[in-house]
């Protein structure tokens, strides 16, 4: 094993060198402060390595992700989701009979308990359908209180998948003030969802299949992205014992974000402010580069990706064909486009490795699915489930399993006598 050294006031330390798989190196420092008194300081964490993981691979470099080994670009074309969340969560492909069965069991969990209906009435019909899916994921554990122990662990992950699409779908026709329609077990994982978002009592609906295969691809091409913002985040949380519902209601949080899963509906609201100010995207690109507007180019840039993300090529790809397959005609498709080519093609977002993400061209795909802006971050939650899961799974059943509890460096006043309240000026 090959080892770090560091010299700190004058003293030599060496830390062990962990190698991945992929040859990616991390400097063990877990015994940096008991040896040194030190601490790292990575505000971001974009050097710091919170766990070793078996589930994805990402090289930000080199624009790859595999999901346990297989290329995102196999998997998007021939997985079905259900098949990806299996592989993300157990590590291997199911077999015919292992896919049949957990199918199967995501379409009959996926009812929600009659009470749990009572909740959508609270909402104001304007809310973000984020603020009732996390807030439904954690009342779950109320339902399922089990998942406080590590007993039932399969039967609660596939209730969280089954009932997600439920809660998901519900919390649309809430704030469309449409009947809620019930999951049908004819249906599978896909077509069941948009037929809880589409349909209606009063006339026969059939899912398209052009939209059926765009939302299982989307689901794939979210399902997991190693230890992103709202996996970390979830993982903190499950640190402490959190049961599985809690855990992944905060990872559900953290994704609301605009800098994180939030920037599909940024996105799509950006490309209408354009198209409704002349279409000068241009100006735009002028805007994202000026230090003091405040404004970025929403859809751009990630923390890994520093040549392109193989998620948003094949979007980029899928947006056109569906479109044309639909025979929807989205102007904001070719504003995209428009902008990305600019864009990719200016000085500031060259240098600084600027690229669409995976959030730039979903949106238009959602759109012609006929999926409103506002649901879009949790059509990304709904794909990201198997992830969190997965990396839930993953660290409950890691004897090294701990706490989760970062130092700080404190810059504040060091100490001071109180001063009572009628002695302060
Ligand atoms: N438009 C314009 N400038 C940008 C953009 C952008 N979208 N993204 C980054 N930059 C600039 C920053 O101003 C910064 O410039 P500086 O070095 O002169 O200060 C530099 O590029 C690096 O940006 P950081 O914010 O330091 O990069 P970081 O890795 O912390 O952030 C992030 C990544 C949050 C994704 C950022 O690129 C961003 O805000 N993008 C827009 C929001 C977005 O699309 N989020 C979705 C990400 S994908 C996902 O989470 C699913």
């Amino acid at each position: 094993m090959s080892t770090a050294k560091l010299i700190l006031d004058g003293r030599e330390y060496e830390f062990p060198v962990v190698m991945g798989s992929e040859d990616e190196k991390g400097i063990d420092i877990s015994s940096l402060r008991s040896g040194t008194t030190a601490i790292t300081l990575d505000p971001g964490y974009g050097n710091t390595g919170s766990c070793v993981s078996d589930i994805t691979f990402i090289d930000g470099e080199r624009g790859i992700l595999r999901y346990r080994g297989y290329p995102i670009d196999q998997v998007a074309q021939q997985a079905d989701f259900v098949e990806v969340a299996y592989l993300l969560i157990y590590g291997t492909l199911p077999n015919q009979r292992e896919f049949a069965a957990f199918k199967q069991q995501l379409t009959y969990h996926s009812l929600l308990h009659e009470d749990m209906k009572k909740f959508f009435e609270g909402y104001p019909p304007t809310a973000h359908p984020m603020a009732i899916l996390s807030s439904m994921v954690a009342s779950l554990s109320a339902y399922y209180p089990s998942a406080d122990t590590e007993q039932n662990i399969d039967l609660n992950i596939v209730r969280l998948i089954a009932k997600a699409k439920t809660i998901a779908a519900f919390s649309y026709k809430k704030t469309i003030g449409q009947p809620f329609m019930y999951p049908r077990n004819e249906l599978d994982y896909c077509s069941n969802f948009l037929h809880m978002m589409f349909a209606v009592p009063s006339e026969p609906y059939t899912v398209p299949p052009v939209t059926r295969e765009a939302l299982n691809l989307l689901l794939i091409l979210h399902a997991d992205h190693e230890q992103n913002c709202s996996t970390s985040t979830m993982r903190m949380v499950s640190s402490s014992k959190a049961n599985l519902f809690a855990s992944i209601a905060a990872g559900i949080c953290a994704l609301w974000g605009p800098r994180h899963g939030g920037a599909n509906q940024k996105v799509i609201e950006m490309l209408e402010m354009i198209r409704r100010d002349g279409s000068d995207y241009e100006k735009y690109v002028g805007l994202a580069k000026d230090k003091d507007s405040n404004f970025r180019l929403m859809g751009f840039g990630h923390r890994v990706y520093k040549n392109f993300d193989s998620r948003a090529t094949i979007l980029k790809a899928t947006a056109a064909k569906v479109l044309a397959q639909l025979g929807v005609q989205d102007p904001l498709l070719d504003i995209a486009k428009k902008l990305e080519e600019v864009a990719l093609s200016d000085e500031f977002f060259i240098d600084k490795k600027l690229y669409p993400n995976v959030d730039f061209y979903s949106g238009i795909i959602y759109r012609a699915l006929g999926i409103p802006t506002h649901m879009f971050t949790v059509m990304f939650a709904l794909g990201r489930l198997p992830g969190w899961i997965a990396h839930w799974r993953e660290m409950r059943q890691d004897p090294k399993n701990k706490i989760n509890r970062p130092r700080q460096i404190y810059t504040g006043e060091t100490e001071r006598d109180f001063v009572p309240l009628d002695q302060r000026a």
